[in-house]
């Protein structure tokens, strides 16, 4: 209240001195003004006067001359006429004068002792007079002087008027400057103040609100935007504590972001974690003139971010978006995620041929078929080779930059493009704790030998202090592979490998999504998307649907997942014009031949499939070639009857943990792969032959025929084992074992 007063008692000061100073300005030229006319209009008379006064004086004529006054009074505001000798004394006035005359002689007579005709005003008879003399002179020479007496006392007035008039405009003024003044204030500032107050104590007390602060406007646009940020974060921290509180209470240990960052902030004392890969997390695109952030396909993203985010650091990958070097500083470093800051991504700048040579052609045409039992050949070039060894040793100086001024700096490296990655940073800094873990399946040596720079790869990764692999399975092929390929000490106990006294571990660490089941008292589950209304926006119809989600790639399984909807439907016909499969495919590394053919033959296939099939507004297959964000996935996962994983050979697959991560309703049935390492873990699943394409269409059908029971079953279990083994439980254990692994190493070599 007090502001508002202050407000109004300021506002209301400048407008009174503003229009005071004015109409003083203006009285006086009214003033002015009035007076000129009064002169110019006594002149006038005068002069019409002067020449009957003469003749009548010369003539002697007093009856004439007092006629002739009398004639001149009370005319307008002419008061009458007087009419002096050259001694000054009054010859003649006006009868009506005459009294007022001879009361206020001393005023006459000091006008008459000027020798200029100057004007005067004075108070005669209580009447404000203005006395206009004029000389003229007689035959002969002598003298006399007529003054004409105005009554002025109407300028007066007039004046007071427009002083009236101001002040009654400035009452009103004043009245209205403090009604809008206190609406103003109302509307503007105490309304939505008193609305943050209000929504901020339920925001203390925890009651219902909304995360996006009530009051809107541009004066307070920033203040709302950073409240939403802050009760989104108190409501995650409340949530998380009470979430901790309650797993306490049950004696659960479950895994959160929170309690990753603690356990990351103990564990590494504060240091900060360095992730190498050479996929980035974001990628900045062009979009006409504009830029635009997405997070790349793939497993390795999705379980990555949620780690650095939650520990902090420096994320090391090729910027291979086309506006990513517009948007970084000096040093290739951005600041990421764009919404919310929590980590450095370092961007590499690759040349057109160190990306043919290392990422297309060493990389995706020779390791990844290696490493996936998928029936391509890979192919091994020596020019590749030399491109791969150089790109690693780019990426290696990168990081030595990065870890330059840290203490026993810990680097998590990841996949096949940097086998060579570990060796190279030990060399330079033996104090760094340095750990490779490989997304992939690991082959069986025979499969491994075919790679003509298999001890290089090998001794590159044993540079490592430790590997991690998706499953038990992959660990024990590449200790074996190990065993063929060089001369190692091997201790298969402890699953290590001793080489010129350096120790690598080797372990399984699953990798997983950043799951975590909600309250089971908690709210109210969110909104499952509509699966009509879904097609309806594609123009279709169906009454069970199918859903993949897939980077295309051969390893994958697409074809025989899309011959497996043929099958079905050929098996099952009542289901012709009833099921659909929605393929999200994400194109991916599209300029090597065996890429671009399996997409060419999976066009093929779909358009077959459906042609086989067609029917008016049905399509058994929809296939969605394109980048989706996880928005638009999730709604496909939260829809479907059945998710689709069918990959030949696969590290881990985190399509099939996500899909159960999305159903908070406890409904869709996994189909998954018994060659994806999911299914080591997501045993509730149909577990599936993808080569046997029988099999699976039946799996197709039992997931439509289900029980309801038993599919919430199924899915309850699987959620649980995601619940238990979370993204931030596989980071907490790969850290944990990285950082103490020193110590064992010291144990094991007897240093
Ligand atoms: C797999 C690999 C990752 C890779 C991802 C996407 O998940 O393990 O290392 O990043 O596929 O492939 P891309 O070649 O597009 O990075």
């Amino acid at each position: 209240m007090r502001i508002t007063l202050r407000l109004i008692v300021s506002l209301i000061v400048v407008v009174v001195f503003v229009a005071l100073v004015s109409t003083w300005v203006n009285v006086r030229q009214e003033k002015a003004k009035l007076y000129e006319e009064v002169q110019s209009r006594s002149a006038l008379l005068a002069e019409s006067f002067k020449e009957s006064v003469r003749n009548n004086l010369e003539a002697k004529n007093h009856a004439g001359l007092q006629k002739l006054a009398d004639k001149f009074q009370s005319q307008k505001q002419l008061e009458g006429v007087a009419i002096y000798d050259a001694a000054g004394a009054r010859i003649i006035s006006s009868s009506a004068l005459t009294p007022a005359l001879a009361v206020n002689r001393e005023a006459v007579n000091a006008l008459l002792k000027k020798r200029q005709d100057e004007t005067l005003t004075c108070v005669m008879a209580d009447k404000i007079m203005f006395l206009y003399p004029i000389s003229i002179t007689l035959k002969g020479g002598e003298a006399a002087r007529i003054v004409l007496f105005t009554n002025v006392s109407y300028i007066d007035y007039d004046l007071f008027k427009i002083w009236k008039r101001t002040l009654i405009r400035l009452l009103a003024q004043m009245i209205l400057i403090s009604l809008v003044t206190l609406m103003v204030v109302k509307w503007t500032f105490v309304n939505p103040i008193t609305q943050m107050a209000e929504w901020m104590k339920n925001l203390r007390i925890g009651g219902s609100h909304s995360h996006v602060p009530p009051f809107k406007g541009d004066i307070f646009a920033p203040i709302a935007e950073e409240a939403t940020t802050l009760a989104t974060n108190l409501q995650a921290a409340r949530h998380a504590a009470q979430n901790e509180a309650r797993l306490r209470h049950e004696g659960e240990s479950l895994w959160t972001p929170e309690r990753l960052k603690e356990h990351i902030k103990i564990t590494m004392g504060g240091r900060p974690l360095f992730v190498v890969s050479n996929r980035e997390p974001y990628m900045h695109l062009k979009e006409g003139k504009d830029i635009r952030t997405i997070m790349p396909a793939g497993g390795l993203v999705t379980a990555l971010d949620p780690i650095l985010k939650a520990a902090g650091g420096t994320w090391v990958a090729h910027g291979s978006g086309e506006a990513d070097f517009e948007v970084t500083d000096e040093k290739n470093r951005i600041k990421v995620p764009p919404e919310e800051p929590a980590y450095s991504l370092r961007r590499v700048p690759l040349t057109k041929e160190e990306e043919d040579g290392y990422y297309y052609g060493f990389s995706n045409e020779g390791i990844w078929p290696l490493c996936h039992i998928a029936h391509i050949r890979p192919i091994f070039r020596k020019e590749d080779w030399k491109y791969y060894y150089d790109v690693n040793k780019k990426f290696s100086e990168t990081v030595l930059e990065e870890i330059e001024e840290v203490k026993e700096p810990c680097v998590l490296i990841q996949d096949y493009h940097f086998t060579l990655l570990p060796g190279m940073i030990k060399a330079a800094r033996p104090d760094a704790r340095v750990a490779v873990f490989w997304h992939i399946p690991w082959p069986n040596p025979e499969a491994f030998g075919i790679c003509p720079w298999q001890k290089e790869l090998v001794l590159g990764l044993l540079g490592a202090d430790l590997i991690g692999f998706q499953t038990q399975f992959y660990c024990n092929n590449f200790l074996d592979t190990v065993d063929r390929t060089i001369e190692s000490r091997i201790d298969w106990e402890h699953f290590s490998v001793q080489k010129e006294g350096h120790i690598t571990m080797v372990k399984p660490f699953p990798i997983s999504v950043a799951f975590q089941q909600p309250d089971k008292d908690g709210k109210t589950p969110a909104v499952k998307p509509e699966p009509r209304s879904v097609l309806k926006e594609m123009g279709l119809k169906a009454e069970y649907l199918g859903v993949s989600v897939d980077r295309i790639d051969y390893t994958k399984g697409m074809l025989e997942r899309v011959k497996t909807v043929e099958r079905f439907l050929e098996k099952y016909p009542e289901y012709v014009k009833k099921f659909t499969l929605i393929q999200l495919g994400a194109p991916s590394r599209t300029h090597i031949p065996q890429y671009h053919g399996f997409l060419a033959e999976l066009h093929a296939e779909v358009d077959r499939i459906n042609w086989k099939f067609k029917a008016k507004d049905w399509k058994a297959i929809i296939f969605l070639e394109k980048h989706h964000d996880r928005r638009e996935i999730t709604k496909f996962y939260k829809i479907a009857d059945a998710c689709l994983v069918t990959s030949l050979h696969d590290g881990m697959n985190l399509v099939a943990k996500e899909f159960v991560a999305a159903r908070e309703d406890l409904g869709g049935v996994l189909i998954l792969s018994r060659f994806a390492g999911a299914s080591r873990e997501l045993k509730n699943a149909l577990i599936v032959n993808p080569y046997d394409i029988e099999q699976m269409a039946d799996a197709v059908y039992y997931s439509l025929t289900m029980s309801k029971a038993e599919i919430e079953e199924r899915m309850a279990r699987m959620r649980q084992n995601l619940h238990e083994n979370n993204i931030y439980k596989w980071a907490a254990n790969l850290t944990e074992e990285l950082v103490k692994l020193r110590m064992d190493d010291f144990k094991l070599t007897g240093v």
